[in-house]
């Protein structure tokens, strides 16, 4: 038995919870200003590039760190399609699991399972990096389409190699060739969803490529932060709250046993912004257009009328999750699809930022104020 050291109580530390406020690093990929609601990726305003980017367009700007000429782009675009197709091992492994797989959890397990057919997997030299970089970015929305069709019984479809980023995961998830309005709002979605600074995902994918571990652990990690519904799942949850209200008429009504519940309104608030959150209104306007044109307002007219009075109750804005729900079911794409929509997306902030984090590695390792008991003596097991 070893006798308890007395330990001196030291000041109790300051403890930033849930890091908030907390600046952990330097990174030259994006600006979240909280205060102003703006967004900068490398540089560019958030509002020009939705109108005039494409997601191909904000992946090399958000790798490279500079928007590409006219050759630079089409070269790329050419070497990201040529990532499009998914190892013929990753189909098999998403026919074998159930049929009515979550889609966060399936995309989770199918990239853990592709780093396992990927020979580079393992390579650290910047070359490996970057090739591997591409290849998930270029496999993620044909995951996100495979899982889609197969919950539906339906075969995974070959990619386009001739179709644009955004055109070709439209194609690959419906079976046909998208509309140019259709590419249009899924490239929107695309550009808005794909960077946002130390969100919980990128953090995550940071915290993970720092202890130098290999590229398909860190994406599979950064997936499962960004899964949970205070993250990215809240989009679906958003539509479910949408049908749980079903009529304009209701919101009120909904948002007082809410609120007499204390439950949460998914898809307002956040931890940064405390202004509007500058990609909702491109999203908001999107879903207005998509409403009117498909004859069907109301899942919009409810997002509206629950946008106004939830500002009136509790004094928080919508966020990007918001008018993405409406807006995606009038897409044709199932609720609880949504999120991997945002990870096909939010892959290529994941891979700059892990790029920048292994070009000046140090492992991320905070500390904790310990709040357990004082040092004490070891008890026998029959002395207890
Ligand atoms: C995004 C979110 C996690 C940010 O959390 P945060 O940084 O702690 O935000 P705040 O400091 O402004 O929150 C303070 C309090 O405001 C209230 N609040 C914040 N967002 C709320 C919401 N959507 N509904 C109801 N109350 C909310 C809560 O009382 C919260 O306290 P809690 O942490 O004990 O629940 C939070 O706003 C939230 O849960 N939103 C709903 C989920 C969502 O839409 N997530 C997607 C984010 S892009």
């Amino acid at each position: 038995m070893t006798t308890a050291v007395q330990k001196e109580t030291p000041a109790s530390p300051v403890v930033a919870k849930g890091l908030k406020g907390v600046v952990a690093a330097d990174s030259a990929i994006c600006d979240v200003d909280g205060q102003l609601g703006r967004l900068i990726y490398r540089g560019y305003n958030i509002h020009d590039l939705a109108e005039h980017s494409t997601f191909e367009e904000v992946t090399y700007l958000l790798l490279k760190g500079e928007l590409p000429s006219t050759f630079q782009l089409q070269e790329f675009s050419a070497e990201l399609a040529e990532c499009r197709r998914i190892p013929p091992a990753v189909v098999e492994f998403l026919k074998a699991c159930p049929r009515d797989m979550l889609p966060m959890s399936a995309l989770r397990s199918a990239v853990s399972v592709a780093g396992l057919y990927d020979p580079q997997a393992e390579e650290s030299t910047p070359e490996a990096q970057s090739q591997t970089a591409l290849r998930l970015i270029g496999m993620m929305s044909s995951l996100v389409a495979a899982i889609h069709r197969l919950r539906q019984g339906l075969e995974p479809l070959d990619p386009l190699l001739e179709l644009s980023h955004a055109g070709n995961f439209m194609y690959l998830l419906n079976g046909r060739i998208p509309t140019a309005d259709e590419t249009r709002a899924m490239d929107l979605i695309l550009i808005l969803h794909a960077e946002h600074g130390f969100n919980a995902s990128t953090f995550s994918a940071r915290v993970i490529s720092a202890t130098l571990s290999d590229w398909y652990s860190v994406i599979a990690g950064a997936i499962g932060a960004l899964k949970g519904p205070l993250h990215g799942g809240a989009n679906t949850e958003v539509l479910k709250t949408l049908f749980e209200i079903g009529d304009v008429k209701k919101v009120a009504e909904y948002v007082e046993t809410t609120r007499a519940n204390k439950g949460k309104f998914m898809g307002f608030g956040h931890a940064v912004y405390q202004v509007e959150d500058p990609r909702a209104r491109h999203l908001k306007e999107l879903s207005r257009r998509l409403g009117l044109e498909q004859g069907q307002p109301q899942w919009y007219e409810i997002s509206v009328e629950l946008e106004r009075v939830v500002r009136e109750a509790i004094r928080k804005n919508c966020n990007v999750d918001f008018y993405s729900a409406s807006l995606q079911h009038y897409m044709g794409i199932p609720g609880d699809l949504f999120t991997c929509i945002f990870a096909a997306s939010r892959i290529s902030g994941w891979c700059a930022h892990v790029l920048e984090q292994w070009a000046d590695n140090k492992i991320i390792r905070p500390s904790s104020n310990y709040t357990g008991p004082a040092e004490r003596s070891y008890l026998a097991i029959e002395q207890r």
